[in-house]
C-alpha cells in the first residue's frame, strides 16, 4: 500500500494535490512520500520482530539526504556501495555501526575511507579484495570486520541483468570454495570474520529461491563454526519486489519474508541483516511528467511527454513496466485509448510503454508513473543535455524540493575550456 490516492478526483501524495506540486517546481518531477517510506521500512522492522535484526536499506535504490534521513532516524542501517554511498550515509546521521558496504570493487581508498570513519562490516566479494582490506586496516592500526559475500548458485527468476546469484555472475564467491576462502580470511591480521553475506537478485517475486540461497548458508553457517569461525552474523541482502503493475503481479510480502528467515535460519542464533532497496522506495515514489503533444503516426498515436529515458531508464534498460496514470481521475465510463508513451530524446529506446491503454489526454495533461521511487533518479543522466529532474518530498499536507533542477548555466559551467582553445 502506499499513500499515492485519488481523491475527489485528482492525484495526491498524502494530503497534497500533485498538480499543486507540479505548479510550484515544474514538470517532470520525483516526488516521494514519506509516510510510505517508512510504512515500508516498519514492514520489515516487524517482520523480524523476535530475532536479533538490523534492516540496512540499500541506498543504491534511492539516495537523496532527505530520504536517508527520513530512514535513518527511524533506526534503519544502510547498504552502500562506494565511498559516496558511505558518506551520504554518514551525513545522513547514521552512525558508522549501522553502515555495510558491499560491492565487487571496493578501492583500497573507499576501504580506507570506510575504515577511517567506521563501519558494521565489509561484505567481502573476492580474495585479492580482503588482502587489500587487511593491509589498509593494518596500515590504519585496525581490525576490519567482514563477511564474505557466498554465490550460493541459485536461480532468482528475476530480469538477467539483476539477477546475481547465479555462479556465472560476477558477485561473491562460490559456495563450494566458501571452507577454503574462509580459512585464507582467518589467516589474515587486519579483518576479522563476523558472518556470512549473500543476496542473489532484485526483483525477486517468489520466495523459493530465498529459501533455497538461505538453506545453502544455514549449512554453511554450521560448517564454518565446526571450522573455528566465530559466524554471528548473517548479511541476507535485498531482493524482495514490489508489484509494478497492479493487476497480475502479487509478490510475497515482508511478512511471508520474516516468516522464511526465521524458519530457516533463526535456529542459529545469528544476528540477522537484510538490504531491501527497492521494496522501500519503489512503491513510495512517483515521476511526474506532462504531455507535449500528441501525435497521430500510422496506426498508432504517440504520447510525446517531457520525461524521457535519462529521467527513468528502467523501460529502456530492463523492460520495465511502470503503471501510468493521469492526475486527474478520469470520469466513470470514460473509454480508453492506445497510445506508446515515449520521450523526447533522440532514441527509439526512449519509449516507456507501448501500446498502453490509458484515459485520453491531450497536450497539458499531466501524468504519473508509479512505482518509480527505485533506481528511478538515482539512475538518471543529463542525457541530451537535460537537466536533472527536482526531487520533491511529501509529509502529510507539506512538500519540500529535495533537489531543485539545475539551472542550464550551472551544467555549462561545470565544463572547462583547455587553454588552448
Ligand atoms: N544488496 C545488494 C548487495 C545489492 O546488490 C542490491 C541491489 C540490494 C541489496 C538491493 O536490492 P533490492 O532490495 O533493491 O532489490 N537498477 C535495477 C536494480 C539493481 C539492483 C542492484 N542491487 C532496477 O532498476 O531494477
Amino acid at each position: 500500500m502506499d499513500h499515492f490516492l485519488y481523491r475527489g478526483g485528482v492525484l495526491h501524495a498524502e494530503d497534497v494535490p500533485l498538480a499543486e506540486i507540479a505548479a510550484s517546481v515544474g514538470t517532470p518531477f520525483y516526488v516521494y512520500s514519506s509516510a510510505t517510506l517508512l510504512r515500508h521500512y516498519r514492514l520489515f522492522d516487524e517482520a523480524l520482530e523476535g530475532i536479533d535484526h538490523l534492516i540496512c536499506y540499500a541506498m543504491k535504490a534511492a539516495s537523496n539526504q532527505a530520504i536517508l534521513t527520513t530512514l535513518a532516524q527511524a533506526g534503519a542501517g544502510m547498504d552502500v556501495v562506494s565511498a559516496g554511498e558511505y558518506l551520504r550515509a554518514k551525513a545522513a546521521g547514521v552512525p558508522g555501526e549501522k553502515i555495510v558496504f558491499s560491492g565487487v570493487g571496493k578501492t583500497a581508498e573507499e576501504i580506507r575511507t570506510a575504515l577511517s570513519g567506521g563501519l558494521r562490516q565489509f561484505n567481502v566479494e573476492s580474495e585479492p579484495e580482503m588482502e587489500v582490506i587487511s593491509a589498509v586496516a593494518q596500515d590504519l592500526g585496525k581490525v576490519a570486520p567482514i563477511t564474505i559475500r557466498v554465490n550460493p548458485d541459485v536461480d532468482a527468476k528475476t530480469h538477467a541483468k539483476i539477477a546475481t546469484g547465479k555462479s556465472e555472475n560476477k558477485f561473491g564467491i562460490p559456495i563450494s570454495r566458501a571452507r577454503a576462502v574462509y580459512a585464507h580470511a582467518a589467516s589474515l591480521p587486519g579483518i576479522k570474520v563476523v558472518g556470512i553475506d549473500v543476496h542473489i537478485g532484485s526483483q525477486l517475486t517468489e520466495l523459493e529461491p530465498f529459501e533455497i540461497a538461505y538453506k545453502k548458508v544455514a549449512d554453511l553457517t554450521e560448517t564454518l563454526r565446526a571450522d573455528g569461525h566465530d559466524i554471528r552474523r548473517l548479511d541476507l541482502g535485498g531482493g524482495l519486489g514490489i508489484p509494478y503493475a497492479r493487476s497480475n503481479e502479487a509478490p510475497p510480502l515482508p511478512t511471508d519474508y520474516g516468516a522464511l528467515i526465521k524458519r530457516t535460519l533463526g535456529h542459529l542464533g545469528c544476528e540477522i541483516e537484510i538490504e531491501p532497496g527497492r521494496l522501500i522506495a519503489g512503491n513510495a515514489g512517483l515521476l511526474v511528467s506532462q504531455v507535449i503533444y500528441v501525435k497521430e503516426g500510422e496506426g498508432r498515436d504517440f504520447l510525446i511527454v517531457d520525461a524521457a529515458m535519462n529521467d527513468l531508464i528502467r523501460p529502456a534498460m530492463y523492460e520495465a513496466h511502470h503503471e501510468i496514470v493521469p492526475l486527474i481521475e478520469p470520469a466513470p465510463g470514460v473509454e480508453e485509448h492506445m497510445y506508446d508513451i515515449v520521450g523526447p530524446v533522440c532514441e527509439s529506446g526512449d519509449t516507456f510503454a507501448r501500446q498502453r491503454s490509458v484515459p485520453p489526454l491531450a497536450a497539458g495533461d499531466m501524468l504519473a508513473f508509479r512505482s518509480a521511487g527505485a533506481y528511478g533518479a538515482v539512475m538518471a543522466s543529463e542525457y541530451n543535455t537535460r537537466p536533472l529532474i527536482p526531487e520533491v518530498m511529501v509529509h502529510g499536507d507539506q512538500f519540500a524540493v529535495i533537489r531543485r533542477r539545475p539551472t542550464f548555466d550551472e551544467i555549462i559551467n561545470r565544463d572547462t575550456i583547455p587553454e588552448w582553445l
